[in-house]
């Protein structure tokens, strides 16, 4: 299956052993999937995963003495991945929808998002609300909420692509009128590239949880996570990393 071979090829493997270590999960190196080209959530930083979601799972689980491997995959192989079996969590920025949950279970939410409008800045007058891009040419990235949306608003014409860098650079080609991505996604892009050529529209399409996913049978998991979860929004480290990776 070609997901082993990029499981093999980009994994990273991160300790999340401090001092604790708990007997049950100490032999057992839990494999956390994600699509690392999302920054500030997740990305490959000088050969190794960083932000929010690669920090977020490593602390979660280190509260529970468990160990992770980060592996890079594409976004819409996560799932089938988690039924596989492949992965044993996906941290990826995702969206708890009532499609998935027939699919994979989710924790308790961990960051409220929502998705925003891209556009080249001159075209500015032409889209000034969100709503004036029904029906144009979106790009978005595949298996995402963003693509969904987008097909509702502009039907077939819509492009995909591998992740939402490639979007943007389409948008900024004029292969699209706009892309329909992550809020804190598309604001990190425009604010780190000092991109003047693109503009936010005003507003937001809807608004969405994001949740950590783990195989739907898999009960023991996922009280481990949500515990994880419980546990470092207590000790104040998952506001310590919302402040590193959101800056508020
Ligand atoms: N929140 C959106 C969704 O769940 C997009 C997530 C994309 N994540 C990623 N790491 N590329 O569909």
């Amino acid at each position: 299956m070609q997901l082993k071979q990029t499981l093999k090829f980009a994994a990273f493997a991160v300790s999340a052993f401090g001092m604790v270590c708990s007997a049950q999960a100490a032999d057992k190196v839990y494999q956390v999937g994600s699509n690392m080209a999302f920054a500030p959530f997740e990305f490959v930083e000088d050969g190794k995963p960083a932000g929010f979601d690669m920090d977020l799972i490593v602390a979660i689980m280190k509260t529970q003495g468990a160990e992770v491997q980060l592996n890079n995959l594409p976004f819409d192989g996560l799932i089938p991945a988690l039924q596989a079996g492949t992965i044993d969590i996906a941290m990826s920025g995702m969206t708890i929808t009532e499609e998935r949950k027939k699919r994979v279970s989710f924790s308790e939410p961990y960051y409220d998002n929502g998705l925003v409008v891209l556009v080249r800045a001159a075209d500015k007058d032409k889209f000034k609300s969100i709503d004036d891009i029904k029906g144009k040419t979106l790009c978005a990235q595949i298996g995402t909420t963003g693509a969904i949306t987008a097909g509702k608003m502009s039907g077939k014409n819509v492009k995909l692509f591998n992740n939402g860098p490639e979007a943007f650079m389409e948008l900024n080609n004029k292969g699209c009128d706009a892309v329909v991505h992550d809020k804190p996604v598309v604001n990190y892009y425009v604010a780190k590239r000092g991109d003047k050529d693109v503009v936010v529209l005003p507003g937001q399409l809807n608004s969405e949880q994001t949740g950590i996913a783990v195989a739907k049978d898999n009960k023991e998991l996922l009280k481990m996570v949500n515990d994880g979860l419980k546990a470092v929004k207590e000790n104040g480290e998952y506001d310590r990393l919302y402040k590193k990776w959101f800056g508020q």
